[in-house]
């Protein structure tokens, strides 16, 4: 693995997060490499990387890495959150990534629940949340990592994601990586602080405008044996699901893969 730099962002306009930033030419995976430093450094530190070699998703899936110009980050963060509040933070993550690109010009990204970004039906961009256990006891640690697909063809991605991924260039979007990280990481500490100031109502409803299956109707796979189906109408304020089912009972789903009923 490749020594740190330290990176200095110009456009960050943030008190806590991305600083610092180490910015490493590769890594196995920013969430593994920051949780090896995780002991010496402070909350807000961020790992950047310009490659991964085990990027890892949700579920145990693993994170499809693209070659440099991408960007792939992991920050280091201690919510002063009580834990069943802890799924807001991909929602807020998810409202930061689509804000950032918001600002970078790209028209109407949204939010596949509970944090997948996509622009034109496709995913673009991928969150993930690892909770750092610890035996003091003190505020626990959360590693969220954020991968975003920068620049790329399609036939840059396997065959079987060509369907389902995209990156911003092709839909256009010129921005730089450097500046759309700061854009990401502004957003994303504004986000959080209103989350740790309690201001959950807010985060539902701009959750309910950017959620790509606004008052649709879904089916929500919990495993291979059990799924629900219903109308998404939002969520609550711990980032649960709320899917009305047929009988108008409100379900709360706490995870799960969700698609459009046929
Ligand atoms: C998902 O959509 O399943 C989550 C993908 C998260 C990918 C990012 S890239 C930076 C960080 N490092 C990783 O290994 N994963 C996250």
């Amino acid at each position: 693995m490749s020594a740190p730099q330290l990176l200095n962002l110009s456009g960050l306009s943030t008190q806590l997060l991305g600083r610092p930033t180490y910015h490493f030419e590769e890594v196995d995976s920013t969430q593994d490499m920051l949780k090896k430093m995780s002991g010496g450094v402070q909350q807000g530190t961020v790992v950047f990387a310009d490659h991964q070699h085990k990027g890892r998703g949700r579920n145990g899936h693993i994170w499809f890495s693209l070659p440099e110009p991408q960007i792939y980050f992991s920050v280091l963060l201690a919510p002063k959150l009580s834990p069943p509040k802890f799924p807001m933070i991909n929602i807020a993550a998810g409202l930061a990534v689509i804000e950032a690109l918001e600002v970078c010009g790209i028209k109407d990204p949204k939010i596949k629940w509970p944090n997948d970004v996509y622009i034109q039906q496709k995913k673009a961009a991928g969150i993930l949340s690892e909770l750092l256990t610890s035996d003091v006891k003190e505020r626990p640690f959360i590693i969220l990592g954020i991968g975003i697909n920068v620049s790329a063809n399609l036939e840059d991605f396997p065959n079987e994601l060509r369907d389902r991924a995209t990156a911003l260039s092709l839909t256009g979007c010129t921005c730089d990586r450097l500046e759309l990280l700061c854009k990401v990481l502004n957003a994303l500490e504004s986000w959080f602080l209103m989350l740790e100031h309690g201001n959950f109502k807010l985060i539902q409803s701009e959750f309910s405008k950017k959620w790509l299956f606004h008052e649709k109707q879904i089916v929500v796979n919990m495993d291979s044996n059990r799924s629900l189906q219903g109308k998404a109408m939002g969520i609550d304020e711990d980032g649960a699901l709320l899917l009305q089912k047929s009988s108008s009972e409100i379900a709360r789903v706490f995870s799960g893969e969700v698609t459009l009923q046929t």
